[in-house]
């Protein structure tokens, strides 16, 4: 009684995980063998519930499922395999997956995500293939998203709504052997300068390279990414900004009134020069006249 009294939430935790357990059983549209419950083509608009809670393989594509629900998927501690495809799931979060850290494998393609946080994918520390493609709206992901799944190998992020990568993250997983990027619409401007330049550098791990092609500016219309740099290099290898041409322009009408400044003065200064060394000249003419005149005067006074 007194155990009952002191832990009321504990109890109540246990025995809602009884009941899921006891509850638990395949969904009536799926089909369920040892650790594999297969739901996809089901008709289901919702998550389903009550799944078995040894679950290692979920499928769940090709569904009208708008929404993960977390309470339910991170009760399968087990789960290593997770298929999403083909949904219209549009928010993902860190809450969704911190109850399945064995996740190898998670599918989320063709759905309706728009963003990815730094933080969603956090959990997934055991993370190998990560497929994200057909996400049409998908147009951010922040840096730091992939800091975390230190085991990727693949990432599919083609067919999305991506002008951008901070390639950050994704250079220092050591085991990435393969990433799609192709079909986004690509800027290329400086800012691309980063994964362009490690597209040209490590080809072997774009598979899909030749696709994965700029669609903005339209200068660069068509132009695989990984070439980008070179077609833009002189503008991105040092790239400034309005305040480094402001800076430019300062400097530039600096050295110019300076240099006024300094030529005037010299020009001063010899005028001067000159003016004095005149007088000095006409001083020295006075000095030998009066001299000669005075030995002159003298000899000629001896002489006389
Ligand atoms: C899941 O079930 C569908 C039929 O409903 C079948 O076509 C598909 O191959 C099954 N998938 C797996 C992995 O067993
Ligand atoms: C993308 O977003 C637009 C507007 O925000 C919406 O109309 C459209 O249905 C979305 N497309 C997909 C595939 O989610
Ligand atoms: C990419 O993100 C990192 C932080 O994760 C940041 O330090 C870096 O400046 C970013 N790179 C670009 C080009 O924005
Ligand atoms: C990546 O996505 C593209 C576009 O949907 C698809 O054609 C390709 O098979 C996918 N590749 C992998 C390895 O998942
Ligand atoms: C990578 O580039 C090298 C040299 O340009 C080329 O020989 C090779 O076929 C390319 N590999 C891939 C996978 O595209």
């Amino acid at each position: 009684m007194f155990w009952f009294a002191s832990e009321p939430q504990g109890l109540l935790w246990e025995l809602l995980l009884m009941g899921v357990m006891l509850d638990a059983a395949c969904p009536p549209t799926c089909h369920c063998e040892q650790f594999q419950v297969n739901c996809s083509n089901a008709d289901l608009t919702t998550f389903p519930i009550a799944l078995p809670l040894n679950t290692r393989r979920l499928h769940l594509n090709s569904n009208g499922i708008a929404e993960i629900n977390s309470l339910e998927l991170n009760l399968l501690s087990d789960l290593v395999y997770l298929d999403c495809s083909h949904n219209r799931i549009a928010e993902i979060s860190r809450l969704h997956f911190i109850g399945v850290v064995k996740l190898v494998y998670l599918d989320l393609s063709y759905n309706n995500l728009n963003r990815i946080s730094w933080t969603t994918f956090g959990p997934l520390t055991n993370l190998i293939t990560l497929r994200l493609d057909n996400n049409q709206n998908l147009s951010e992901i922040e840096s730091g998203a992939f800091s975390t799944n230190v085991g990727l190998r693949e990432v599919n992020l083609s067919n999305n709504g991506l002008l951008y990568l901070n390639t950050t993250s994704l250079r220092n997983l050591e085991g990435l052997k393969a990433i799609y990027l192709a079909g986004n619409p690509w800027e290329c401007q400086c800012t691309i300068a980063h994964l362009s330049e490690w597209m040209y550098e490590n080809n072997e791990t774009f598979p899909d390279e030749d696709n994965t092609l700029c669609t903005l500016p339209k200068s660069m219309v068509g132009i695989p990414v990984s070439v980008a740099l070179i077609k833009i290099f002189d503008i991105c290898r040092t790239p400034l900004g309005y305040f480094d041409y402001l800076f430019f322009v300062i400097v530039g009408f600096a050295i110019f009134i300076s240099g006024i400044v300094v030529a005037s003065l010299a020009g001063t200064v010899m005028v001067f020069f000159e003016h004095h060394k005149l007088f000095k000249d006409d001083d020295e003419e006075d000095i030998k006249q009066y001299r000669s005149d005075k030995t002159t005067g003298r000899f000629t006074n001896i002489n006389l």
